[in-house]
């Protein structure tokens, strides 16, 4: 199973090889590795300037004692998590598999706070509020509060749940150097998104042809053949999204009059375009589902995500 507690304390406490003159400089890179500050700081209306301000008046003296703390106490507080989330798992509703706690530094304002997206929620825990408060917090206690808010305030989202999965072991995919080819890759991404996701009928790829820049072509697929192997940009769904370089959702087929028909049993269909890191489109996912109305914003932000991971590895 995946894991629901995570420590990212380490990542931060990388600011004490920093001069303090240069904080902003390790603050980049902070943010840069971890993925979730950005929306931590948006959530806040901070800027790098305003964060760097108050970890100047925090003090490079009292962070050294946080980092003194966490090495004292890191050992035990982890145990006792993993304790409390295995002999309260009823309780803490772990097997959701919507949420993950995270323990990571922040300004120290505020103990947790929630941070939804497309793969449920990540309870983030900040350890420098711990440190701050020490002397009159128990940190089990805020986690297991931290996580009883969240459960009993938060309905399970079971979709939100098989995305966190999925997500995850498309990324794996990504990272296997076992795939060799792009075509390996999308293969194995167009099964998995279908075998997993069961409202996901049809999955393909099509890529902008190498010399014809406004011609998409069908590439690694799942599901019926198709007859529109090459779509021009601005035909169908998958020509319109090419066009606009935004993702497409359309809840019933039969009311979109640009449309490409694949299967008469297709009700609904998303197209996600994937970009280059220099932001040309290069190609898109598509998928057609048997139901009408089956996708949402959480399926447009998913496969956004698994176009950014395919943009990391090859373009
Ligand atoms: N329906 C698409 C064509 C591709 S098939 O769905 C596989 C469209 O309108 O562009």
């Amino acid at each position: 199973m995946r894991s629901v507690f995570r420590d990212f304390t380490d990542e931060f406490f990388q600011i004490l090889t920093y001069p303090k003159e240069k904080w902003n400089v390790f603050w980049e890179n902070y943010k840069n590795s971890m993925k979730f500050i950005e929306p931590l700081m948006k959530k806040h209306n901070l800027n790098d300037e305003k964060v760097v301000e108050v970890l100047k008046k925090i003090g490079r003296k009292e962070l050294d004692k946080a980092y003194w703390y966490k090495q004292s106490m890191m050992k035990k507080f982890k145990s006792e998590i993993i304790g409390e989330l295995t002999k309260n798992s009823e309780k803490l509703q772990v097997n959701r598999g919507d949420y993950a706690v995270y323990l990571v530094c922040f300004l120290g304002q505020e103990p947790y706070e929630f941070l939804d997206s497309f793969k449920g929620t990540i309870i983030v825990v900040d350890f420098l509020y711990i440190y701050l408060n020490k002397n009159r917090i128990n940190p089990k206690d805020l986690v297991e509060e931290a996580i009883l808010n969240f459960v009993t305030t938060v309905p399970s989202n079971k979709k939100k749940a098989d995305f966190w999965v999925l997500f995850d072991k498309i990324q794996t995919v990504i990272t296997n150097s076992n795939y060799k080819t792009k075509e390996e890759v999308m293969q194995r991404i167009v099964e998995l998104l279908s075998e997993r996701i069961d409202y996901y009928n049809w999955v393909g790829f099509y890529l902008v042809d190498d010399e014809d820049k406004d011609l998409l072509v069908l590439g690694p697929y799942v599901g019926e053949p198709t007859e529109h192997e090459r779509i021009k940009f601005g035909q169908g769904v998958c020509g319109q999204a090419a066009s606009a370089k935004k993702a497409f959702i359309v809840g019933d087929v039969t009311k979109e009059e640009n449309y490409l028909s694949c299967s008469p049993k297709t009700q609904s269909e998303i197209v996600v375009p994937i970009f280059d890191k220099k932001g040309n489109i290069i190609g898109e996912i598509d998928i057609d589902s048997h139901q009408k109305d089956a996708f949402d914003q959480d399926d447009k932000a998913f496969l956004e995500e698994v176009a950014k991971l395919i943009t990391y590895r090859f373009y």
